[in-house]
């Protein structure tokens, strides 16, 4: 099956489900099943934690978008990153990531992780890694590619191969170009990680993560850990995200072209001073981008050149597009990250990382791009 075949229908096979013929998965709702006998479960469900069909679904059909044997799905993004790094990793081991990151995962690995022992450093993957000046106990290479909020691209081959050599896991997180333009385990990856809060769910109304994998000892662990830590997607969210992935191709491509063609307005523009694009060919990693994605996104940043006040002007006059935080919806979303989604990172890492505050992330929707080109312009009018 291709792409949007897979999207439609794995998961969710006529009769599969409840033997009726449904041709949309049913939602689940028990939180446990009721057997035959005390010794097994009768049709191998027994508590909605450690398996649910809906979810289980939901599970198989991320998989095979990413062209894996195992998924899992947790109750956000950042339950599926703490479930990676607690199955994986234990005191004294170190991770190295990416310097441009979700606010939230670096938070995760300065407050939670740290506090048990479990020691990182963030680094420019952009460049080669150099093997030698890995520590001795890394155990796991952490990035995003494209990258949150700079839209920088790390090679995924090149840095696998590096870490294979030296039995390091790499875990990728893959929410901002979605399974849709790339597929980071055919490129040496261990690990997919996804909010599929975004894209993948992709109406901004379900909160939820996802861990791909098709090393089964890999597997096994977070299988485990998904069911002793607990962290599981509800079977209602476990629906929505299956009934939002069904148009996830079509989507996609609308958010690309919207993207491409408000790049191209911005690009003309004197209130604009930096664009950060992966599909521009002066964006710094483009021919890595272009190697190993099949398409850019809807993902794209920008530095006004305006104080504060100019940037305040700016997001207020914006009339579709939302200032929220979050991305990969329908609809619309621009937000300044150095006081919203990147805030928790104290100042002076943030600023020496390049999120400064006349950095704005904007997440294009696939509302009419003429509407969404008037909209960016004339709230410029106002910088
Ligand atoms: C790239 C990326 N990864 C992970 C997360 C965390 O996901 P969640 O908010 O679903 O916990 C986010 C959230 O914005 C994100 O942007």
């Amino acid at each position: 099956m291709k792409f949007s075949t897979k999207s439609i229908h794995v998961g969710e096979e006529p009769d599969t489900i409840n033997g009726v013929g449904d041709v949309v998965s049913s939602i689940h709702l028990s939180t446990t099943f009721a057997r035959k006998e005390a010794g097994k479960p009768t049709k191998g469900y027994e508590y909605t934690r450690s398996g649910n069909p809906t979810r289980m679904a939901l599970e198989n059909k991320i998989a095979s978008l990413e062209n894996a044997k195992y998924g899992l799905v947790f109750s956000a993004g950042l339950a599926a990153e703490t479930t990676l790094f607690l199955s994986l990793l234990k005191t004294e081991d170190h991770i190295i990531a990416s310097d441009d990151l979700y606010g939230g995962t670096e938070r995760l690995f300065r407050t939670v992780l740290s506090g048990l022992g479990i020691t990182y450093e963030l680094r420019d993957l952009t460049e080669t890694v150099p093997l030698e000046s890995m520590p001795n106990n890394t155990k796991m290479i952490y990035f995003e590619t494209p990258s949150n909020p700079l839209l920088r691209i790390v090679d995924i081959e090149e840095v696998s191969r590096a870490a294979k050599k030296n039995g390091i896991i790499v875990a990728v997180d893959n929410t901002f170009a979605t399974p849709y333009f790339q597929n980071p385990l055919q490129l040496g990856a261990d690990v997919v990680v996804h909010s599929t809060t975004k894209y993948i769910n992709g109406h901004s109304d379900s909160l939820g993560g996802a861990l791909i994998t098709n090393t089964p000892d890999i597997f096994d662990k977070l299988k485990f850990n998904q069911n002793a830590m607990g962290a599981v997607m509800s079977p209602f969210d476990s629906y929505l995200t299956m009934r939002g992935i069904k148009t996830l191709a079509v989507r996609m491509k609308v958010h690309e072209r919207n993207a491409t063609e408000i790049v191209s307005y911005l690009k003309d523009s004197k209130k604009v001073r930096k664009l950060y694009y992966p599909g521009l060919e002066e964006h710094e990693n483009h021919d890595i981008a272009r190697k190993q994605m099949s398409g850019y996104g809807g993902m794209l940043s920008f530095r006004l050149n305006a104080d504060n006040d100019g940037v305040n002007r700016f997001v207020r006059s914006l009339k579709y597009i939302s200032l929220a935080e979050s991305l990969g919806g329908v609809e619309s979303l621009i937000e300044v990250p150095s006081l919203m989604t990147h805030s928790g990172i104290p100042r002076e890492i943030r600023e020496r990382h390049g999120i400064t505050d006349d950095l704005m992330r904007l997440s294009v929707g696939i509302e009419d791009s003429d509407d969404l080109i008037e909209d960016v312009s004339i709230a410029l009018e106002k910088v």
